[in-house]
């Protein structure tokens, strides 16, 4: 059995809802339940249940013992410089599917057609069919096609209606500390399109990330179990990476409760109801996360054995990117990468956890991941709003 290294551990820590160590269990729990979601349901059920368990009691471990990480200051000067190069980047040249058409140069000639979501209207192609969960539908055509009868038509809805600028601008906002204190709200709030994932919260946190959401981008077990969008054009865009997950979108949809078998294939408790419309629902097409894994960070096809498929998922940062490469004319991120040498930095713009729960992990390792944000910001593809990635406008 060739071990593939599992790029969400290795990968992007931001995007995470939890501290690594407990995330890390997570994750491989998750691939687990991709993996043998199908012959072993059993195991699953049973080994998700340790693994909660232990989850917990490491999570309460930590609470304890980082709640004193609460003094946080930034550097003035930094701060300006930053929020300079954010009105620039709002003010500066917008080219007509910029960031699409550089991507594309990474891209298979397919790609020209992608999708960004499903519609009710608009027939699933054979070829979403080749590849499993979170990359295709293979092997659950009665399922998507349930789920897709409860979608809106393609030309039933518009999509949220943004400033009058012909071109687009998306940011991508990330969950990490480096946005903390950084007061980028109003800035961020400024973009076109606004994409917030998993339970990023806003409330409080405004100040920092903004108080609009156009697109939030999760999967049930990242969804926030209280709703915190209170933009009325917020739309839910599903990320499914297992089969329970269509079921679960399905009942969000239709308002019904998620049915009580399922509740035993999320590791983690996820939300009974969310409170948008039902033309508000959005699936992700699967074929924007296969683009992300296969093509621009070139992991390896997924690969079927006996006990299931064997692949490599990226994060959903940049599989964010890639769907807002379709849906704006220029993308910038926010809050992705950590500044290393601010001492005590939170993990997430949310919490205390300190950034010291990455040091020991791959701290210093330049994954596939971080390369590829990086060259692309280089070569202008993105813009990196909080300079985590690639800062262009650090002074040292
Ligand atoms: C990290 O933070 C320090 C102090 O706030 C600042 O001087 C430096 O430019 C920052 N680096 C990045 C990459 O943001
Ligand atoms: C965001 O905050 C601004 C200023 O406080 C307010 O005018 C606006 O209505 C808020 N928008 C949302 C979606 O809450």
């Amino acid at each position: 059995m060739q071990r593939f290294r599992n790029p969400i551990s290795s990968g992007f820590q931001v995007f995470a809802e939890r501290p690594e160590k407990v995330r890390l269990c997570e994750n491989n729990n998750m691939r687990f339940l991709i993996r043998w979601a199908a012959y072993r349901r059993m195991f699953a059920v049973l080994g998700c249940l340790v693994v909660l368990s232990l989850m917990l009691l490491s999570l309460s471990l930590m609470d304890t013992r980082t709640d004193r990480h609460a003094t946080w200051t930034v550097d003035l000067k930094h701060k300006k410089l930053l929020h300079q190069h954010v009105h620039d980047v709002l003010q500066g040249q917008c080219r007509p599917h910029g960031t699409r058409k550089d991507l594309l140069t990474r891209l298979p000639a397919s790609s020209h057609k992608t999708h960004p979501f499903l519609w009710r209207n608009e027939p699933i192609s054979d070829t979403l069919f080749l590849y499993p969960l979170p990359f295709g539908f293979r092997g659950l055509q009665t399922k998507v096609e349930r789920l897709q009868r409860l979608l809106p038509a393609s030309d039933s809805v518009t999509e949220p209606v943004h400033t009058s600028s012909q071109c687009r601008r998306c940011v991508v906002v990330g969950n990490g500390g480096i946005l903390k204190g950084l007061e980028l709200g109003s800035l961020i709030d400024r973009f076109d399109t606004i994409i917030r994932l998993n339970s990023g919260p806003l409330g409080q946190f405004s100040v920092d990330v903004g108080n609009r959401t156009s697109i939030r981008l999760s999967y049930p077990e990242s969804t926030p179990v209280d709703w915190v969008d209170t933009d009325p054009l917020t739309v839910f865009v599903a990320v499914l990476y297992k089969g329970v997950d269509l079921s679960w979108t399905s009942a969000m949809i239709n308002k019904l409760p998620v049915p009580l078998w399922d509740w035993l294939f999320f590791w983690k408790k996820v939300p009974d109801q969310i409170p948008l419309d039902s033309s508000r629902f959005r699936i992700l097409n699967p074929q924007v996360i296969k683009e992300a894994a296969l093509d621009l960070l070139k992991y390896p096809p997924p690969r079927f054995h006996l006990w299931g498929w064997d692949q490599n998922i990226p994060t959903l940062g940049v599989s964010a990117l890639n769907l807002a490469s379709l849906l704006c004319d220029e993308v910038s991120l926010a809050g992705f990468g950590y500044n290393l040498t601010q001492q005590g930095a939170s993990l997430h713009y949310y919490d205390h956890l300190p950034m010291s729960f990455m040091q020991g992990q791959k701290m210093h390792d330049v994954n596939k991941e971080t390369e590829l944000l990086q060259s692309l910001v280089r070569e202008g593809t993105l813009t990196d709003l909080t300079g985590g990635i690639h800062c262009s406008f650090c002074t040292s």
